[in-house]
């Protein structure tokens, strides 16, 4: 596709990106041991990856309750702001940009992750019963386990959680990275307090809608005072529900997910940040979002529009065409081809994924896919 629509720039915040094809957080549990810290080999694999016009990092957790699944990499130490210092480094020098997606779980963890093997954290006091944690069970193996029932969190330990995310964002910027994406998609913390499925709260963060946004409005704001609306960015999933391979990550469908996550998208309007990320339901032959939503994002949001969720780059151009989207991210693409942008934009073929090496391993389904060459 010579003249594809995803091969032009556009300004978001303060960047110009190259062109509108995006790198998504993936979460691919590659962090050094003891803890959990970025390595060289993932600085080697997201240089590879940073002719994307824009990337976001996996998820990266805020504190150590906040993780989920062994070996993916924290943002609160001394040692983990050093080793994400070496990805954001190698993006820079190929002239990339990218954002830290700030991740905690909630509940969706488990007690052998969680420090002095507590319960995980969450708004109420009710399992993830879909959703499965990841736990080391020795050197480099594991097996995902069933979260346990979690613990509400006091009010008080709120403002703390805040704070945070608030740190993290320093962190992130401290690192290198060029901004921060909240990660409230896919059942996770942020989006267990926004969903009446995970959060029968009754202090002011349950209840009404209002008071269930409360938690995204507060984080959203402190993490704004830190690193400024141009380089902030936030992520939903109205419709998530996926499952990879044996791996399962159920998200939390409202029951008026379309009135539900416009109230929340006036949320970030009212931040005046960069952007908002829709993550779609990405099973086989899941149901499109529908066209209403996406306009009804438009007309609510000033910011960048990105979707991810199985986009052929055809599909992808023809929402960006369509006026409703101004970026679309690929993640299984992009696993397999480093150089996803020029082949797109080329209309050379794609490698394939492979199982091996999805989530952990070394360097095998990592950094080992090549770029494209020409037939001899
Ligand atoms: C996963 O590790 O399965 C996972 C992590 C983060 C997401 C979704 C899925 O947002």
């Amino acid at each position: 596709m010579p003249d594809c629509i995803l091969n032009t720039p556009i300004k978001l915040g303060h960047h110009r990106l190259n062109n509108r094809i995006v790198l998504p957080p993936l979460t691919r549990q590659r962090s050094a041991q003891p803890g959990d810290i970025a390595t060289d080999l993932m600085a080697e694999y997201y240089r590879q990856r940073a002719s994307a016009g824009f990337m976001v990092s996996e998820g990266t957790q805020i504190e150590p309750r906040g993780q989920g699944y062994a070996w993916t990499p924290g943002i609160y130490s001394a040692a983990q702001i050093d080793g994400w210092r070496k990805v954001t480094a190698a993006v820079h020098a190929e002239g990339g940009v990218i954002f830290a997606q700030l991740w905690h779980v909630g509940r969706v963890s488990h007690n052998a992750l969680q420090p002095g093997g507590a319960a995980p954290v969450a708004p109420s006091a009710l399992p993830a019963l879909q959703a499965k944690a990841f736990i080391e069970t020795g050197p480099g193996v594991g097996e995902l386990v069933q979260p346990p029932v979690p613990r509400a969190l006091a009010t008080l330990e709120i403002e703390e959680l805040v704070g945070q995310y608030a740190q993290a964002a320093r962190n992130a910027l401290d690192a290198g990275f060029d901004g921060v994406e909240i990660h409230a998609a896919n059942g996770y913390l942020i989006n267990q307090f926004i969903s009446a499925h995970s959060n029968i709260r009754e202090d002011e963060y349950g209840g009404s809608l209002e008071n269930r946004l409360r938690l995204l409005r507060e984080i959203v704001e402190a993490v704004c005072k830190v690193v400024g609306p141009e380089r902030l960015g936030v992520r939903f999933s109205p419709l998530f529900s996926g499952t990879d391979q044996d791996r399962v990550y159920i998200g939390l469908v409202e029951q008026d997910p379309h009135h539900t996550y416009i109230e929340a998208v006036k949320v970030l309007e009212a931040s005046g940040i960069a952007y908002v990320s829709i993550a779609e339901a990405d099973w086989e032959n899941a149901p499109d979002l529908p066209e209403t939503f996406r306009q009804a994002v438009r007309s609510t949001f000033s910011g960048r529009i990105i979707y991810a969720g199985r986009y052929t780059a055809e599909r992808g151009a023809r929402l960006v065409e369509a006026g409703l989207a101004d970026l679309i991210a690929f993640g299984r693409p992009f696993i397999a081809n480093p150089d996803l942008p020029q082949r797109i934009f080329n209309g050379w073929p794609l490698n394939a994924l492979k199982a091996e090496g999805l989530y952990g391993g070394t360097r095998a389904g990592y950094v080992d896919y090549p770029v494209y060459a020409e037939p001899q």
